[in-house]
């Protein structure tokens, strides 16, 4: 999936933030050399300075001025984050941060007969640029808002205002979620689907789009990486090979603990869709939470290999608990 992005680092200054929902702010950077931004484009920003490179995440660009020069973001607070997402919730206007030009890994393919969108939680961040550029070309389109309440949906009023009965939202509190066979079965033959949202949405619509007749290049997806199967918790890593170990935090990546304790490794996307920063798992105690879209369902059984820069170990289910999840690698 992964486009060729040229990565060009400046400074930029927060000149907005606020709370616009649940535990969600929308923080508005002027960058230093403004570049157009499209819409499924993201930046990257450094939260943390340690380390070779320093901690980066990425964040979908919401919206934008015409000519790039403020871009707007929307970052929901994990539970329990001591990374990331507080760094960002904790920016005040007039702070500077390091982040890229926009780059390009979602790009809305303009001229399909008709389209849906599928916006989970904080995913609404990377679809809402997209139904809004459909809306003016006057595409035949539908957008599916879910999240777990009203209040924990960003731009809830701007998007129903914008799209009207386009917009379908679904609450888990009220009940309506949405049916994903029911969905796809409603695709027609040259839909294409655009996602971005919670690991277990996604795979659901993946599934259901695999076991259709639908054309598997029409169901198109962004993932941060930032969402699996279990809550990240902190556990250890062991190199036997190089006799290396090092303690994961829960808001840490296993590439950026690599990275810290100088273990050289080669990464791209960072995101858990280009493979390069594969492992080779030796032993676990726990269950691998596998985060990334390159491996097949097939891989991610066998578990023998894992995306570090996204993959973590969970202490597990009732079934496959232990105290604290360690993880046993080799590295290429
Ligand atoms: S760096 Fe691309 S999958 Fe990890």
């Amino acid at each position: 999936m992964a486009t060729a992005n040229t990565v060009v680092w400046q400074d930029a200054e927060v000149t907005v933030t606020r709370e616009i929902a649940d535990r969600i702010r929308r923080i508005t950077l002027r960058p230093d050399t403004p570049h157009r931004v499209r819409p499924g484009e993201h930046i990257e920003v450094v939260v943390d300075g340690t380390g070779v490179r320093g901690a980066v995440r990425s964040y979908s660009v919401v919206d934008a001025a015409e000519d790039g020069s403020e871009l707007s973001l929307s970052v929901f607070h994990t539970p329990h984050s001591r990374g990331g997402s507080t760094f960002m919730h904790s920016l005040e206007v007039g702070d500077r941060v390091r982040v890229t030009a926009p780059l390009q890994d979602f790009p809305l393919r303009v001229g399909a007969p008709s389209y849906i969108l599928v916006a989970g939680g904080i995913g609404i961040t990377a679809v809402r640029g997209m139904a809004s550029l459909l809306k003016r070309l006057g595409a035949d389109y539908e957008v599916h808002y879910s999240a777990r309440s009203p209040e924990a949906m960003a731009y809830r009023e701007e998007m129903v205002a914008e799209h009207g009965d386009r917009l379908h939202l679904h609450l888990d509190s009220e009940g309506t979620q949405l049916d994903v066979p029911g969905l796809v079965t409603s695709a027609r033959p040259e839909t294409e689907l655009y996602m971005c949202g919670p690991i277990r949405l996604m795979d659901a619509i993946r599934r259901a789009w695999a076991s259709s007749d639908l054309d598997p290049t029409n169901l198109r997806f962004e993932t941060f990486g930032n969402s699996g199967w279990f809550e990240p918790e902190p556990f250890s890593v062991e190199i036997p090979r190089l006799g290396v170990t090092a303690e994961i935090g829960e808001n840490e990546s296993v590439l950026e603990a690599l990275d810290r304790v100088g273990v050289p490794m080669m990464s791209s996307c960072r995101r858990g869709e280009c493979g390069l920063c594969q492992v080779s798992v030796l032993g676990t105690e726990g269950s691998i939470d596998h985060r990334d879209v390159f491996f097949s369902d097939k891989q991610k059984a066998a578990s023998s290999r894992m995306c570090c820069c996204v993959s973590r170990v969970a202490s597990g289910d009732r079934d496959n608990h232990t105290d604290r999840a360690r993880l046993t690698i080799d590295v290429p």
